[in-house]
């Protein structure tokens, strides 16, 4: 009888598909960027759900819009349309490129959407043989079969059998290795424009000017992934307006939806004419309340005030990093953009950042890694100043009691 037991880290162990391996507390309550676990313990959240929530934890607005469309219409299948959908489609069509929006649940849903589309495109506006994707080591785009294929860490989907097939991976801002494979049978090169999960590595603004030609002397699409990157995570609304290089197509998740899940794939209207009636689609993407949610966080996150913090708060984490580095000489360097900052361990200290992180938590900070050699750092793009150098003066203590220990 599991039913009536009190719920614990180790009823996890009991019941849970063991794909994760979460921390030891259980978090029940969050208020912007303040979680408390079942005892009661109150951490400071420097991990943002993984960059999801960009307003925090119950963020006033987006819990209003999740209560007013909640007693409204929450779900109609995509056999109808609804009001949210279409608002929604157009905010984000109005702050973008795109010109035509699909919405679904996840980021790995968007991508697989995406890498269809891009397939669907390439075979039916040029040859049945454009089917090359090109890719890059270390991306992360998503758990389905398609986006673990794409995704450049192999350890993701082997084991699983047959692959989808012409998909090829280079090294990440190696502009040489992507003239060296691109030829008129690509469809598409995809790369996410800082790659989160791979190790918080920004693409250099040549390589993406670059790769955007090589697309285009080869009719290839080109795909940005900016599941993790955007949603005003670097300052703008997505990585790609920093760079000043257009997409065909983009992927967004995580932040859009503020934690509730919601996914897009935008892109032209040209490019989505390879698409009719039948073609892809979801149940639940692009439902009332998802978008509902989604339109309130939007018109939030993209403004002024809210992109100018972003870049404010990543100077005041990185002044605290390196002052701590001062002390403690375990960083090799300090990367990403916005509040996507990866914090590199030191060759000495490669490894172990599942250690530090555990040292973190019992400190009260929730804090990530990326791989297991960098801690990264996606908090609120709202968060207070005070949060943050509270959050600092947690890690520093962590750092020493780990170094001590
Ligand atoms: C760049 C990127 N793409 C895709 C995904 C997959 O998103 P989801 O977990 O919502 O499927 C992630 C998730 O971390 C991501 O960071």
């Amino acid at each position: 009888m599991l039913e009536n037991t009190a719920n614990s880290r180790n009823t996890y162990d009991q019941v849970m598909l063991p794909i994760y391996a979460p921390a030891d507390f259980i978090p029940v309550k969050g208020q912007g960027s303040r979680v408390w676990d079942q005892q009661g313990k109150e951490y400071i959240d420097f991990a943002g759900g993984i960059a999801v929530l960009a307003l925090g934890h119950c963020h006033p607005a987006l819990v209003a819009a999740l209560k007013q469309q909640g007693e409204k219409l929450w779900h109609v299948s995509n056999v109808f349309t609804n009001e949210p959908a279409l608002t929604l489609a157009k905010k984000l069509i109005d702050a973008t490129f795109a010109q035509r929006v699909f919405f679904a649940n996840s980021g790995a849903e968007a991508n697989e959407a995406a890498f269809k589309l891009a397939r669907r495109y390439a075979i039916t506006r040029h040859h049945p043989h454009k089917t090359k994707i090109i890719a890059f080591h270390h991306a992360f785009h998503g758990r389905t079969f398609f986006t673990v294929s794409v995704g450049g860490q192999p350890k993701y989907a082997e084991g699983f059998g047959p692959k989808p097939a012409d998909i090829v991976h280079v090294p990440f801002n190696d502009l040489d290795a992507v003239r060296t494979v691109i030829d008129d049978d690509t469809c598409a090169v995809v790369l996410e424009p800082i790659q989160g999960e791979g190790g918080v590595t920004p693409a250099t603004t040549e390589f993406l000017h670059g790769v955007r030609k090589l697309c285009d002397k080869h009719q290839a699409l080109l795909i940005f992934d900016e599941v993790q990157s955007g949603m005003g995570r670097t300052g703008r609304l997505y990585a790609y307006q920093h760079y000043g290089v257009q997409p065909d197509i983009l992927t967004t998740a995580k932040a859009l939806g503020g934690g509730f899940p919601i996914s897009a794939m935008l892109t032209t209207d040209t490019i989505a004419t390879a698409m009719e009636t039948g073609a892809h689609g979801t149940t639940y993407g692009g439902n009332p309340l998802a978008c509902s949610i989604g339109c309130a966080a939007l018109d939030i996150i993209n403004t002024p005030e809210v992109l100018a913090g972003v870049e404010k708060r990543h100077d005041i984490i990185i002044h605290a990093l390196e002052k701590m580095n001062q002390k403690y000489g375990i960083f090799h360097e300090f990367r990403g953009k916005g509040l996507l900052i990866g914090a590199v361990l030191k060759v000495e200290y490669q490894g172990k950042a599942r250690e530090i992180l555990q040292q973190v938590a019992e400190h009260g900070l929730m804090l990530l890694s990326a791989g297991d050699s960098i801690l990264r750092f996606t908090p609120s793009l709202i968060i207070a100043e005070n949060e943050i150098t509270e959050g600092m003066v947690r890690l520093d203590m962590a750092i020493s009691r780990w170094l001590n220990q």
